[in-house]
């Protein structure tokens, strides 16, 4: 089996059988990270861009070090230190690029559906590290990655996604992922960061963690963009820590324990207490871990079967 597309733009219209296979491949990759030389030949021969137009310190490293694990030739491009900051456009970055002969391409940018734009500039395999507040493809599967590694599977699994759900990629695509591979899949946080028929994509509802926390396995705490707070979206950060910030009291009225996980980076004791981040119950290290494994198999298998 091998994926429909010979690019990973997002997990909307994905297949389970398809996600399957990602995240089967990345159990063999993880594996390969414990070894004392981490590194396989697939991709060797093969040429990867990085192109981060936004910040970024897991997802950049996490592929970069995807990539020469892979053994392709890597080169990475920040926009400060490129002619972007000149007032070149995407187009021409990308295209220029490809006429080095160059063969995949990891972009992070703030513009939507920009990943998807290069598919029709350039004819290398593209692959999203987070378009605006789109998708953010591989933080979807290595969150499920985590999630399967814990619990076993991911039928069944309640999971509720916490915080500024509006503007965030990493909560579309774990919306996406989890439930098209069975998880049941909820969201909570105000009114004002939540979007208004979110329902329709199959998630529950919540405006109160006291009211969710008794019904899951996993709550996936999302950053809260410092931001927002100035449009008004929601008062003050002490508030919204009061309501929505995930402390060791809160998730002790759960019956049982429940798996703390976020994408980072955290702003401890804002969304999530600094007790609970670096707990018993968390994952985080785990997720960073696991990204790396997941990207792996992304690259492995849109530069070596598509
Ligand atoms: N989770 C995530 O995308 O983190 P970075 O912004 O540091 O890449």
């Amino acid at each position: 089996m091998k994926l429909k597309s010979r690019h990973l733009l997002g997990l909307d219209g994905m297949a389970k059988e398809e996600l399957a296979l990602i995240l089967d491949t990345a159990v063999s990759f993880r594996e390969v990270l414990d070894r004392p030389i981490k590194k396989v030949p697939p991709l060797q021969g093969k040429t990867v861009v990085n192109l981060f137009f936004e910040s970024s310190t897991r997802t950049r490293i996490s592929f970069e070090l995807a990539e020469r694990r892979l053994s392709a030739d890597v080169v990475s491009f920040s926009t400060a230190a490129s002619s972007v900051s000149k007032g070149e456009t995407l187009k021409d970055t990308a295209r220029n690029i490809e006429a080095m002969k160059i063969d995949m391409v990891v972009i992070r940018h703030a513009a939507p559906g920009s990943a998807h734009f290069l598919t029709r500039v350039v004819d290398a395999n593209i692959i999203n590290a987070g378009d605006g507040a789109h998708e953010h493809p591989t933080q979807g599967l290595l969150d499920m990655y985590t999630l399967r590694e814990k619990f076993g599977t991911l039928e069944g699994l309640r999971v509720c996604i916490v915080g500024d759900i509006s503007h965030s990629r990493v909560a579309r695509s774990n919306i996406y992922g989890l439930t098209t591979m069975g998880a049941k899949v909820s969201v909570c946080g105000p009114a004002t960061l939540i979007p208004k028929d979110i329902q329709q994509l199959g998630v529950k509802v919540y405006h109160r963690l006291d009211e969710v926390i008794p019904e899951v396995d996993a709550l996936n705490v999302l950053r809260i963009q410092l931001e927002r707070q100035k449009s008004g979206l929601f008062p003050s950060l002490r508030e919204y820590h009061r309501f929505f910030g995930v402390t060791k009291e809160k998730v002790s009225k759960a019956s049982k324990p429940i798996t703390i996980m976020h994408p980072g980076p955290i702003n401890r004791d804002v969304e999530l207490s600094a007790d609970l981040a670096d707990g018993e119950h968390s994952v985080i290290l785990q997720q960073v871990t696991n990204g790396v494994a997941i990207r792996m198999a992304v690259l492995y298998l849109l530069g070596t079967t598509n």
